[in-house]
């Protein structure tokens, strides 16, 4: 007899073979869908740069989390867009601002059903488009801008926001946010650190949902992309400070420190597959380059493979009905 006697191939002959053998599945369960939320619209108003992606009405959101609850992911994002933005983002710590106007609804309308989830930083909200208050000579204060931070917490907590997206990148964050919470006796509420978040040429599209003019850019508190060490220290710093789960953000173009971070954390590792991962996707298939659905499936469980518990998307309904 001549020819390989190890054959790889016989476990992946057949349909049924392959889903036996299959090393990583993916569950609505373990999607969570980002929502923008708009005020002053009357309608929701489409996203160009992201097909598909609206920026919701306090009215148009209802039915978008109804859809939502209904095919089982297992939460949502919530992001604001207040109507009008000042140098210290005001309508964040606004109990009526937008974002917790909308939390409220969100809580209400599938409080049940999905962990309702909240944006904790300032970008959204800021005339200067950066992630906190600045400094006399116009760079961000990391020490002023935790005290924003604590006081936004425990508005989005009274709001109703079960864990709370610390996305902005300042030092010790999660160690100020959890001691206000804990603090005001809301030790119930959780906190998502997006612990390893890289400067990024990928937000481009987020700029335009949440309608950001950002005056110079993120460097001088978000990650280089060129460093994985910097990225495990950060999830270190947040593990040790209370995170309750820690992200990698964005995904696809930092596998590695996602594949890092699984191997070393004791808290679930999440990680966000943003805009312009997704306007990617969608812009290719659109010019007919590439398979939507297909590569919508791949990119999320390539995210899963290296190893995210789960996985904030765009795609999060679309593929949460694919896989049923
Ligand atoms: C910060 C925040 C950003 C995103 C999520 N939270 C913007 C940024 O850091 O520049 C980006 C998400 C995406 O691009 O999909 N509030």
């Amino acid at each position: 007899m001549t020819g390989p006697v190890i054959r790889p191939r016989r476990l992946r002959d057949t349909p049924a073979m392959r889903r036996l053998v299959a090393e990583t599945r993916l569950h609505p369960a373990e999607l969570v869908l980002p929502m923008f939320v708009r005020e002053g619209v009357d309608e929701p108003v489409p996203i160009a740069s992201m097909p598909g992606v609206v920026q919701h009405t306090l009215d148009s959101l209802k039915p978008a989390l109804a859809e939502a609850a209904e095919v089982g992911i297992g939460g949502v994002m919530l992001f604001g867009i207040p109507e009008t933005k000042d140098a210290v983002g005001s309508c964040a710590t606004d109990p009526d601002g937008i974002l917790n106007a909308a939390t409220r609804v969100a809580v209400a309308e599938v409080g049940d059903a999905l962990v309702v989830q909240t944006d904790l930083c300032l970008d959204e909200f800021t005339d200067h488009g950066h992630c906190g208050v600045l400094d006399a000579r116009g760079g961000v204060d990391n020490d002023a801008t935790l005290e924003r931070y604590r006081e936004m917490a425990l508005v989005q907590a009274e709001a109703g926001s079960q864990l709370l997206g610390l996305s902005g990148m300042m030092d010790g964050q999660v160690a100020a946010v959890r001691d206000a919470l804990d603090s005001a006796g809301r030790t119930d509420v959780a906190l998502l650190a997006y612990a390893a978040k890289y400067a990024s040429a990928f937000y481009g599209p987020f700029r335009e949902a949440v309608q950001s003019s950002l005056q110079g850019d993120r460097r001088s508190y978000q990650l280089d992309s060129g460093n994985r060490r910097e990225g495990l220290r950060e999830v270190e710093l947040d593990i040790a400070e209370g995170a309750d789960i820690v992200m990698v953000k964005p995904a696809m173009s930092y596998l590695d420190v996602l594949a890092d971070t699984a191997a070393m954390s004791e808290v679930p590792v999440w990680a966000y597959q943003i805009s312009g991962e997704y306007a990617m996707i969608v812009a290719a298939a659109q010019n007919g380059w590439i398979d939507r659905d297909a590569a919508m499936l791949e990119s999320v469980l390539g995210i899963r493979r290296a190893g995210a518990d789960a996985v904030l998307t765009y795609f999060a309904v679309d593929l949460a009905r694919s896989l049923r």
